[in-house]
């Protein structure tokens, strides 16, 4: 029988120290692009493709989160009070969802916080998101690999080229291309070095799995750094299971890192209905010419 995916696990247990000092005492995942969460724009992302089920992997100094999508009710009345329908309708509407938080303990890698949501996955399939890894709301990359899985009924992992230097940075694929864009994953390896990658495609944060891999994950010794690899456990998969991949073409930020967060936060501002117009009149007016002006 086939089964839809309904529910969505968020790993957010890492320590952020690529945004210290912000991130010593509040989540990564709650520093904002522009005026949302990073976590925020990964539920909703899931939420666009009927997933109501969210199940958040976090860890030490990770409240902030579990307040972030619980019922805020000074806050409601207040905005009640003050007659602002809409975004009481916005602070509340995510608030409505099933949420439930595992906390992973000790920071043993991404493999074993998969293995943390188990007990509430159960014998579903799920889709993983990692919310460092934003996707342009305009781009339908998980509603791809969805129609992948209904096909397949396999996992699936997103995948993205990536230039040569960074494949330290990913789990890199070898596969076959079955369908454009479409690949049957053959081997992959946890960040190799450029002189080993398989090749240049890189696993990106985004996947849909099966529940097979719970058994696979309890049997993956640590792997790169000393931590338990989702990466490995998946190798482990392609043993007894297909595993598929799709490559995405559309724009993805790497808001874990400085860079990619500064240019989600300008991309992102200028979509922005409340700051977009003047957000780009600064630009052009300001910076932009004082840029030329140095060069
Ligand atoms: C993790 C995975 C890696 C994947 C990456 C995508 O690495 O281990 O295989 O390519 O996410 O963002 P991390 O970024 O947590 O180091």
């Amino acid at each position: 029988m086939t089964k839809t995916v309904k529910k969505a696990v968020f790993p957010a247990a890492g320590l952020g120290t690529r945004f210290l000092p912000a991130t010593k005492a509040s989540p990564k995942e709650m520093l904002p692009i522009v005026d949302k969460p990073l976590i925020q724009y990964a539920v909703e992302e899931a939420e666009r493709y009927n997933i109501k089920e969210f199940i958040m992997i976090t860890g030490k100094s990770k409240r902030a989160i579990e307040d972030h999508f619980d019922y805020a009710w000074e806050l409601e009345e207040n905005l009640k009070s003050k007659g602002k329908a809409a975004m009481l309708e916005e602070i509340r509407r995510l608030s409505q969802h099933q949420f439930a938080y595992i906390r992973q303990g000790a920071p043993l890698g991404l493999g074993h916080a998969i293995l943390c949501a188990k007990p509430f996955v159960k014998d579903e399939p799920f889709a993983v998101i990692l919310s460092d890894d934003i996707i342009d709301p305009e781009d339908d990359l998980l509603g791809k690999m969805l129609h992948i899985y209904d096909k397949y009924q396999a996992t699936v992992l997103a995948l993205e080229r990536v230039p040569k230097e960074e494949v330290n940075r990913y789990g890199i694929i070898a596969g076959e291309e079955v369908k454009k864009n479409v690949f049957k994953i053959t081997d992959m390896v946890e960040k190799p070095k450029a002189s080993s990658a398989p090749s240049d495609i890189a696993i990106i944060g985004r996947y849909i799995l099966t529940p097979d891999i719970f058994s696979v994950l309890e049997k993956t010794p640590p792997g790169k750094g000393g931590e338990i690899q989702l990466t490995d456990a998946l190798k482990g998969l392609l043993h007894n299971k297909p595993v598929y991949g799709y490559l995405f073409n559309g724009k993805r930020y790497d808001a874990g890192d400085k860079f990619g967060y500064l240019k989600a936060t300008v991309e992102f501002a200028l979509k922005n209905e409340t700051v977009k117009d003047e957000f780009r009149e600064y630009l052009l007016s300001a910076v932009i010419p004082r840029l030329n002006k140095e060069l």
